[in-house]
């Protein structure tokens, strides 16, 4: 009897290689950046078909304020864009949108539109869909820390509580699977910041498929890999295979 592959709940990606992409056609980074945006509808596609229930994407570290100001001001640009052509359609298709990490610095339109997104689509549950922007892992967990630290001086937490399962209940995707698998594009082996705490037990793919080349066939090559992979959680495999006995 073969058993169905393990599909990964949860998948988080970090889109590498737009700029790399666009000088290889001798055009501008943000060229690059708009051809990821039709990847970005590739994965979400390519989730739905395959049942992921949650896809969280990093579109803008913390750290990416170094860009030159030009290249930040056509991501912002294209942020916009995107909101504006794609949330009807990942509405119709189910698919709830959240953006997580420090909104605040962000002008005040596109925090407008980001909030009316999230609101229009609060009530999809078929796919979950994470934009990170202005986010960092460290932030995540300082964050979460300092709602704690809040929680304690408000008596409603004792200090001595603060454990593993009182911190992760304040981080960022508390509320959704965990995750399972961490993709990355363009050829870096790093995570670059990205999703620290809750990348503690995923699996790991990276690729050096440049994002803007990421499609459903890559999505599915990705997922083929987990399902490949033997997950022990500090167990051994013999337990692991005497369980599924
Ligand atoms: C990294 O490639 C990519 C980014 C910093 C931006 C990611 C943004 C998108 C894919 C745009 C679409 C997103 C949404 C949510 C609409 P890089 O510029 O670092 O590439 P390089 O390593 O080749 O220079």
């Amino acid at each position: 009897m073969t058993s169905k592959p393990a599909i990964p709940r949860h998948i988080a990606i970090v889109m590498d290689g737009n700029g790399r992409w666009a000088k290889a056609r001798r055009r501008p980074r943000s060229f690059g950046h708009n051809a990821g945006r039709k990847a970005v509808r590739e994965v979400v596609e390519g989730c739905l078909r395959e049942g992921v229930e949650a896809l969280t994407l990093f579109a803008f570290s913390s750290e990416n304020w170094r860009r030159p100001e030009e290249e930040v001001g056509a991501l912002m640009a294209l942020f916009v864009r995107a909101l504006d052509k794609e949330t009807e359609e990942l509405h119709a298709q189910g698919v709830r949108l959240r953006f997580v990490g420090d909104l605040a610095a962000f002008d005040e339109p596109l925090r407008e539109r980001m909030q009316a997104a999230m609101t229009r689509t609060a009530d999809n549950s078929k796919l979950h869909l994470n934009i990170a922007v202005n986010y960092g892992g460290r932030w995540d967990i300082v964050q979460a820390a300092q709602r704690a630290a809040v929680a304690v001086a408000r008596g409603e937490l004792h200090a001595g509580a603060i454990d593993e399962a009182a911190l992760s209940e304040r981080m960022c995707l508390a509320e959704l699977p965990p995750l399972d698998l961490f993709i990355r594009t363009g050829g870096e082996c790093r995570l670059s910041n990205f999703l620290l705490w809750q990348a503690a037990y995923a699996e790991l793919h990276f690729t050096d498929t440049l994002w803007p080349d990421f499609d459903q066939a890559s999505l599915h090559q990705a997922i083929e890999d987990f399902g490949r992979r033997e997950r022990r959680y500090g167990r051994t495999g013999e337990q692991i295979a005497s369980d599924k006995g």
